[in-house]
């Protein structure tokens, strides 16, 4: 892979249309300075491995294989320590095994992180006690204190993300690969959460037919390579495209670009318009893209981002990621897979059950419960099993620690619970508990 800036020197068409979201920087001689260098800087993933990704999202399009993809809402600086990103990997492995289990097909596993650091807002500014500053963008853009000082978006903090984005990748690479993701180890840990939670005692059934499952394969003398190590990738929104755009290498190999910050990227919800840049951006490179829909889209829509997006119909090139609200799944999701599907295309269908789900508690918290998480999820499923489609996976936010942010779960949060440990930079994750109890959930899914 060549580790050279996009050697044609053409200006790639992106550049010249509107890109929504980006930030205002007052400085835009240090911005080019910062970009100059990012273009210099080695890829952090590599392009064979983006396809590889793409042909394990080709599986999942094709119904054979379950994609589950979680991290942070954001991630941000002051949490890339080793502690925070083995607490996450340990809760997505722990899922993962359970969703294996009872969906019966491998489960793909890709993080929200190593990049997810910038966030789209629905307001530019924010007010508090009648003071109004610019919004909080991320850190990669600005400071979330509410200062003056901090909203101010500074370019040296893309240069900050990708060192934090590397030395997250190294962790994780070394904790997929190094033992650490042993499938026995990842059921030992299920297996304490089943016995040591209420939340987990009342899944101690499906708990015994796994471990009946290892130890029948163990009699067997059987212990492939597969259960040592895991296959793991990195996701986040490509939504800076100063950032993205100096990422994006042309591979030696193929002479076909990628952005080489992340094995996967999608398009937010504020950023899919048609004519935009960032659809524009996504259409140049090879990576698997991911595109978020929520219930206004129309079919007219995703065939159009199909056409931007997938050309070539390939399987795995596109994960359509529906963000709809539990209270709207059943009602928009089965035109939009009917159309689809009846246009040819194979996208990968995955379910993001948090962004439509946010409110604002009466202590000021923004949240989301449980309850309609898992009602989304299960709306989403009622909708492909009715369809006849494929049920492609699930798009969560979450963290291995135990933060109260969202309300409900096994161990039940309330809603008076919310300031004990509301951490997040931006939207409420599920906690370590209430995700396992997700995934226990979707589990049971598979039976019903
Ligand atoms: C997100 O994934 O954090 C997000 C902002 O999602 P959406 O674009 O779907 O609102
Ligand atoms: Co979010």
């Amino acid at each position: 892979m060549s580790v050279n800036p996009d050697s044609s020197h053409r200006t790639p068409a992106w550049r010249d249309l509107p890109a929504a979201q980006q930030p205002d920087y007052p400085d835009t001689d240090a911005l080019r300075a910062v970009v100059a260098d990012l273009e210099s800087y080695p890829p952090l993933v590599f392009a064979g491995e983006c396809d590889q990704l793409r042909a394990r999202l080709g599986a999942v399009a094709r119904g054979e294989a379950f994609l589950l993809q979680g991290g942070d809402c954001a991630e941000a600086f002051d949490q890339v320590g080793a502690d925070q990103i083995r607490a996450k990997l340990k809760t997505l492995l722990q899922m993962s095994a359970v969703l294996q289990y009872a969906a019966a097909v491998p489960v793909v596993k890709v993080g929200r992180i190593a990049g997810q650091y910038s966030k789209p807002r629905s307001k530019p500014t924010e007010t508090r006690d009648g003071v109004t500053l610019p919004s909080y963008r991320g850190d990669s853009v600005n400071g979330a204190e509410f200062t003056e000082e901090a909203r101010v978006p500074d370019p040296e903090r893309l240069r900050r993300m990708y060192h934090a984005s590397a030395s997250t990748l190294n962790l994780v690479r070394g904790f997929t690969t190094g033992g650490y993701a042993d499938l026995r180890q990842v059921h030992a840990w299920n297996q304490d959460f089943v016995r040591n939670s209420a939340a987990g005692r009342r899944y101690e059934a499906l708990a015994r037919e796994i471990d009946n499952a290892l130890n029948f394969m163990r009699a067997c003398g059987a212990d492939p390579a597969e259960f040592h190590s895991v296959e793991f990738y990195s996701s986040h929104e490509a939504l800076l495209l100063d950032y993205e755009g100096a990422l994006t290498r042309t591979d030696s190999r193929t002479g076909q670009l990628y952005d080489v910050s992340g094995h996967m990227v999608w398009i937010g919800e504020r950023t899919r318009q048609l004519d935009g840049a960032h659809v524009a951006f996504a259409a140049g490179i090879r990576n698997p893209i991911g595109v978020k829909l929520g219930p206004t889209t129309s079919p007219e829509e995703a065939l159009a981002l199909i056409d931007r997006l997938d050309p070539e119909r390939e399987p795995g090139r596109l994960t359509f990621i529906t963000r709809m609200g539990a209270d709207k799944i059943r009602d928009r999701l089965p035109t939009l897979v009917e159309k689809v599907t009846a246009s040819g295309a194979q996208v990968a269908w995955v379910c993001d059950p948090m962004h439509g789900n946010t409110f604002e508690a009466a202590s000021g918290h923004k949240t989301r419960r449980f309850d309609d998480v898992l009602d989304e999820v299960k709306g989403f499923f009622e909708v492909h099993k009715g369809l006849g489609t494929h049920p492609g996976g699930i798009h969560v936010e979450l963290t291995g620690d135990d933060v109260t942010e969202c309300v409900g779960g096994g161990d039940e949060i309330f809603v008076d619970d919310l300031h004990q440990r509301y951490e997040t930079a931006c939207d409420p994750r599920l906690n370590r508990s209430q995700s396992l109890d997700l995934a226990f959930l979707v589990a049971e899914m598979y039976r019903a």
